[in-house]
């Protein structure tokens, strides 16, 4: 048997440990790991050098744009960014122009995206009005649905319990995944009428307007609307410690329900908004020392599922606004994810299986994404290369998203993705794009 393609010359993990090999990929999938003697004959032979091969990065929260929001982003930018910074799946959020609030809108996204994406890409759906296109939802090509409490993406009211209710019970009824931003929408729009009204309109009001308790109570209102239905539950960008303990005490009581955070509420603390301005200003906001401190140290201790990076691309006049409340909230984030936790591993605070958990094979699990999140056989061939050794500085100008802004911008880092493969196909290398658009696959 000749297979397409011997990934030979690579490092591996396997029980813990980094052993030697290569990996063969027939068909787009992975069908050998061992040693490069017994691999079989390939008809193309790419040398990984001894680089770190992992399975490729899952980003579960992304805003790739596109349609009428392509000046922003757009399929081909946001996965040739993914490409790059190692990730091989995204999950796309659905508050898109139009939103993903139907089938005729998620085929839209579908067809536009069909040919054009250069990774592989799920899609969110928001829920529609009428219970029968949430049900026709429900039973289509989606990941899950996306609440966003904040900032209603959707006609319903889910500032009311009973319509927040509903829409749990008709995801667990047909057991999909429902992903939630969780801030207290009525909280908020009480703290912008006062803080409008005493004329605040420094970046800082942004974390007067968004402070912990609205994150806090927004988690607890929902686990306790979920005791009734219990659905998959998952809470996007966590960003206090509170929350986590609260959505770990549920887990205890057997509910369905994980959580993500971003590598900008690990890393980053309320300093860079006096310091940056809008360019670090997202929802939730970046938090205090201690509150990051204390997420880093519940990513390590287990209590935090995944890391999910919010990938959430403005164009730089909208973040640069003159007035806070013109400032759109959002960074991007793939190109900077991996190498942030790799420079974790190299300062030995954070193990290399833990990072393939928290960004491949976790988020793998969690949006039942088969084939993905393992270098094993039978997986899909979704490989990262990454050199453990390279000393760079985090430089947005060189991005392949159209946000070419970041709070991390000249931050030194140990670590870099540098060969990207989607289903056997060598992506990106050395930081550039080398296939044709339409590799990626849009997940079913
Ligand atoms: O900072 C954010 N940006 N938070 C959100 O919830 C939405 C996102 C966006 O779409 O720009
Ligand atoms: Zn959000
Ligand atoms: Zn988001």
């Amino acid at each position: 048997m000749v297979v397409d393609l011997n990934i030979v010359d690579v490092k591996m993990l396997q029980g813990g440990l980094l052993v030697e090999g290569g990996i063969s990929v027939d068909d787009g999938r992975i069908v050998k790991v061992g040693k490069e003697v017994n691999l079989p004959a390939s008809s193309e032979r790419i040398d990984g050098e001894g680089l770190v091969a992992l399975p490729g990065m899952i980003d579960a929260h992304v805003h790739l744009r596109d349609l009428r929001l392509s000046y922003k982003e757009d399929f081909l930018t946001g996965t040739s960014a993914a490409a790059c910074g190692g990730f091989t799946t995204v999950l796309d959020m659905p508050n898109s122009d139009p939103k993903t609030d139907s089938l005729k809108h998620l085929e839209m996204r579908r067809r536009a995206a069909r040919g054009r994406v250069l990774v592989n890409v799920g899609f969110y759906a928001c829920f529609p009005e009428e219970q029968e296109e949430t049900e026709r939802l429900a039973e289509s090509p989606i990941v899950g649905f996306k609440i966003n409490l904040s900032d209603p993406w959707s006609r319903l009211n889910f500032d009311d319990d009973d319509v927040l209710s509903s829409a749990l019970r008709l995801a667990a009824t047909h057991d999909r995944l429902v992903a939630v931003h969780a801030e207290d929408h009525l909280a908020l729009m009480e703290r912008e009428r006062e803080l409008r009204a005493k004329g605040a309109d420094r970046p800082e009001d942004f974390l007067r307007l968004h402070p912990p308790e609205v994150e806090v109570s927004a988690v607890h209102r929902v686990l306790r609307i979920a005791e009734g239905s219990r659905p998959r539950l998952h809470f996007c960008h966590v960003s206090t410690a509170e929350a986590v303990r609260a959505i770990a005490e549920a887990k205890r009581r057997g509910l369905r329900v994980t959580c993500e955070v971003t590598p900008h509420h690990l890393f980053l603390t309320e300093e860079a908004v006096s310091r940056l301005g809008g360019i670090a200003i997202m929802s939730p906001p970046l938090r205090s020392p201690k509150i990051a401190g204390d997420l880093w140290k519940m990513v390590k201790g287990g209590l935090i599922d995944i890391i999910a990076d919010d990938h959430a691309p403005h164009a730089l006049e909208e973040k640069e606004a003159e007035s806070l409340w013109d400032v759109r909230p959002g960074i991007p984030g793939l190109e900077t994810t991996l190498p942030l936790l790799l420079d974790r591993v190299n300062r030995g605070e954070l193990s290399l299986w833990d990072l393939t958990r928290l960004l491949s094979s976790r988020p793998a699990e969690l949006f039942h994404l088969r084939g993905k999140g393992s270098l094993g056989e039978g997986f899909d061939g979704d490989v990262v290369l990454v050199d453990l050794r390279e000393r760079w500085v985090i430089d947005s100008s060189k991005f392949k998203s159209k946000a070419k802004y970041s709070p991390f911008d000249g931050t030194e880092v140990v670590g870099r993705p540098v060969k990207t493969f989607v289903a056997g196909t060598l992506v990106m290398e050395g930081g550039e794009i080398v296939a044709e658009p339409g590799c990626g696959r849009l997940l079913s």
